[in-house]
Order: C-alpha cells, then structure tokens, then sequence
C-alpha cells in the first residue's frame, strides 16, 4: 500500500514540477492550472489511506473539506481580477497558519522531550506559518483598504522588531533544548504572530507585490517543514516548489522595483525620503486636454503607436476595447504594440493575463527591456490607466519614493496620450510630471468608454 501511495506522490509532484513550468507563459497558464490541480486531487486522494479514521475523525474532516472547499471555489468565482492580490494574500495566510497548527499538533503529540529531528521542523513551521498567517492578513487588510495602504511607522520600529525576533529565537531555544511544554510553544505562536504584523506594518505603497510574494514564500517553507514533521513527501515537495518559486518572484519584483529587498522590506516606502516626495507643483501648471476627435486623427495618421496598459485597463474592464482599437489603427496600417511594465496592475502578470483574455495575439505583448528602446521612434504612446510605471520621477528625481524603479519611456515618445479619469495619482500615490509635459494631451474618462470613442474617432478619420 505505502508504495502505491509513494507512486501517486511521484505523479502528484511531477504533476506540480510540469503545471508550474505551464504557469510560465500566458499561452500555457490555464492548462498549468489545471495540471497542477489534478496532482493536488492525486495528493489528497493517495493521503487519505494514511488517515486513522475515528467517526469523529470523519465528520471533521468532512466539515472542514466542505467548508474549505465552498469558500475557496466561490471565493475564486466571485473575485473581481483586480482583487486577486488581495484573495492571494488570504488564502496564503491560512495556507502559513494552517502548516503553523499543524505543527503545534505535532508537538502535543510528540510528548516532552521530543527528538531534535521532530521538533525542529515543526518549530521551524510554528514561527515561520505564524509570521505568513500574520503579514498576509494585514497585507490582505492594506490592499482591501479596510486600513490605510501606507507605510506604518515609529520610531524605534526597528529595534522593536529585533527584540521580538530576539525573543522568538529564546522561545525556539527553549522548545528545542528544554522541553516542548505547550507554554513555551503557544508563546512562540504568539510573538510570531506579533511579528507578522510588525513585520508587514512599514510596508506600504508600490512596495506591496515584494511582500505579498515573499509571504507566499514563507507559506511554501511552512508547508515543506510540515513535510518534514509529518513524513510526508507531498508536502515536502509542494512546499519547496511554492517556496522556491515565491522566492524567486521576490527577487524579479525587487528588481522590477529597482530596490535590494532590504530596501523593500527595511525602507518604509516613500519614508526614507519624506518631505521630499516628487510631488512636484501641481498649482501654476497647465495639462492640455484633447477631444476624442483629435487624439482619433493623431493616432490614424500616426506609423507606430505603443498602447501602455495598467491598473486602470484593469478596473474598466477595457482589455477588449484596446484590442478593437488596435485592430482598427492596424487596418490603417498602423503598427501597434503592447509595452508591458513588470508590476503594472495589481498582480505580477495582470496585464498579460487580461490582454490574453481579450485575444491579444502574444506577438504584440512586449516585455519592458524589449520595449523600452522603441518608444522614441513610436508617435504615440498611448498610455491607458497607467500611472507609476511611466511616473519619470523614478528616473530623475532623488528625492521621490519611486526613484530608481526602471519604468517605461513613454515620455520618449513624439507624443503621449494619458487616458484616466482625473488628475488623481496612481498607487503609489505620488505625482505625475509626465501629465504635465508639452507632448501630452490628457484624455479624462473611464478607459473603457475612452476607448470606444477612439476607435469610432479612428473609423471616422
Ligand atoms: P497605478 O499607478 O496604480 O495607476 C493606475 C491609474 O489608473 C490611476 O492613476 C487611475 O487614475 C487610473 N484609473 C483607475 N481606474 C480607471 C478607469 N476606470 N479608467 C481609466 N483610468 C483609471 O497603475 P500602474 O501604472 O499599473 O502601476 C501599478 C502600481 O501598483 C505600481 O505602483 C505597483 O508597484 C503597484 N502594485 C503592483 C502590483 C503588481 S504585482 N503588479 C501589486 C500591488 C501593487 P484615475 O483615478 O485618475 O482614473
């Protein structure tokens, strides 16, 4: 029996290894998903021999499958895409509390004295899920806004937090040398918890995704300690993929920050240089704004248009509308592509995700370093509810929060269309100077309804 359910685990990992490898391309993404949730079924389905059924045992489980199932599946169905960062940030939250539980389960079990191989694993898992469970739930609590999305910070904030990890080191001393009683453990859940929260606290602003993957990978070395605890090769190997993945993903949102992660997670955004934030004179300066009959004609007449797509495609639902109007500037001959900025929207792949959704072919989707050299021979860049990521204040202004995040050069183009509601500033919350160049006309409304204009403006031309 154990070698039949040792096999399933081998399909079930190698099932995970190949819908990951799928999740790397927007062509293939679905079918990873799908790939990746038949090897969870195979995992769940080959663990259940292993269980020691009681009627009780039963009924809980059967609870638990029922409850967890209807919430994640609704959950998920009912999301709006631009909230996905936010169920990310939840459901890996329980994902780092539920290995932290186990664990603690795990230790009861083990009795006083419990061999150093047992215990680690499962202290590793208690402070580590404890600290996801934690952050995610106030990340989760920022970008939902039920609690301002800024930065929280006092001072001494950072000799706080070292005492606290100070303190849960002590705590995991003790539990390893001394003895697990449940005292001790509870404690180390509790300040692990407590720094979960201080942890995510000065976090704030265009820093987000970095924290939101670093806590995904948090959760994913829970769960493979999890593994270790329970002996089980599923959870070793699922763990250590969502462990490596989150950490790598760390590492290109940094980057497409254009911070170190100490920076991101030691910084306080946009804290290190307050007072001089770029939120350069908005009194005294002008914007011109255009008709839908004049940015029509400019963009019909014009050989390449470059369409920035960010958070605003997003809310407006206007991912179809974009492709119509390229399809119409491209009958006119007009070459048009897609500059795709790393952390545009809410979530890493947003906007490919969206502009996939509306068949984009994947041909007209260009990553930032592809693109970025193309914008001075465009003639248009036609920026649709983006903001931070073409914000020039990241290039030349010292003192803005944002300086030293590569961004895209729009404002390299021979003209510059801004289509957004208002003169508001993007997530980041800062200021845009680009909005205020002599190559940019604004165009104020909802992207979706701006965008249908342009492409009855574009026919009419
Ligand atoms: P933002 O800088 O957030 O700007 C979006 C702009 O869209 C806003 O200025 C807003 O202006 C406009 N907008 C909103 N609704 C609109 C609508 N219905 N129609 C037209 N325009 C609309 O977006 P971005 O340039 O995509 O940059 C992304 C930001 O989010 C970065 O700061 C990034 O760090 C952060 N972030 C990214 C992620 C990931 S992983 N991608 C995760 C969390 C945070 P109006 O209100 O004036 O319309």
């Amino acid at each position: 029996m154990n070698t039949i359910i040792e096999l399933a685990y081998l399909v079930a990992a190698v099932c995970f290894i190949l819908g990951l490898k799928q999740l790397s391309s927007p062509k293939g993404a679905r079918n990873g998903n799908r790939i990746a949730a038949v090897g969870m079924v195979i995992a769940l389905v080959a663990t259940l021999p292993l269980l020691h059924f009681t009627t009780a045992g039963v009924i809980i489980i059967a609870i638990g499958v029922v409850i967890g199932g209807a919430v994640g599946s609704i959950g998920a169905r009912m999301v709006k895409m631009t909230a996905i960062p936010q169920m990310v940030a939840l459901f890996n939250g329980v994902g780092g509390g539920a290995a932290a539980l186990v664990a603690v389960a795990e230790l009861l079990r083990f009795g006083q004295h419990p061999a150093f191989a047992e215990a680690f694993p499962s202290v590793f898992s208690i402070v580590i899920g404890s600290v996801s469970f934690a952050g995610s739930m106030v990340a989760f609590a920022k970008l939902q806004e039920l609690m301002t999305g800024k930065p929280i910070t006092y001072p001494g904030q950072q000799v706080v937090n070292g005492i606290l990890a100070a303190a849960i080191l002590g705590f995991v001393i003790a539990v390893l040398a001394v003895a697990s009683i449940p005292f001790s453990f509870v404690s180390l859940m509790v300040l692990a918890l407590v720094l979960g929260v201080a942890f995510v606290l000065p976090i704030g602003g265009a820093d987000m995704p970095v924290v939101i993957s670093l806590l995904n990978a948090f959760t994913g070395l829970a769960v493979a300690a999890s593994g270790f605890t329970l002996n089980n090769f599923a959870l070793i190997v699922a763990g250590t993929l969502v462990g490596a993945s989150g950490s790598i993903l760390t590492k290109l949102m940094s980057d497409a920050m254009g911070r170190s992660l100490g920076n991101v997670l030691f910084g306080a955004f946009g804290q290190t240089h307050a007072g001089t934030a770029a939120v350069a004179g908005k009194e005294g300066r002008s914007v011109r704004s255009g008709s839908a009959e004049d940015i029509g004609t400019l963009l019909a007449y014009s050989q390449r248009v470059i369409i920035v797509p960010g958070y605003g495609l997003a809310v407006a639902q206007a991912q179809h509308a974009a492709r119509e109007l390229a399809e119409v500037l491209e009958k006119r001959g007009v070459e048009v592509t897609y500059a795709i900025h790393p952390v545009a929207g809410r979530m890493p792949g947003h906007m490919n995700v969206l502009l996939a959704e509306a068949n984009v072919p994947y041909e007209q989707l260009k990553e930032m370093d592809e693109v970025n050299d193309e914008f001075k021979n465009a003639d248009v860049a036609l920026i649709v509810g983006a903001n931070d990521v073409v914000n020039p204040s990241a290039r030349n202004a010292p003192g803005s929060p944002i300086f030293g995040m590569p961004i895209l050069n729009a404002d390299q183009a021979k003209n510059i269309v801004f289509m957004k509601r208002s003169m508001r500033p993007g997530f980041a919350g800062i200021d845009n100077d680009l909005m205020y160049d002599p190559k940019t006309l604004m165009f104020f409304g909802d992207a979706k309804d701006s965008l249908t204009k342009l492409v009855s403006a574009v026919k009419a031309a």
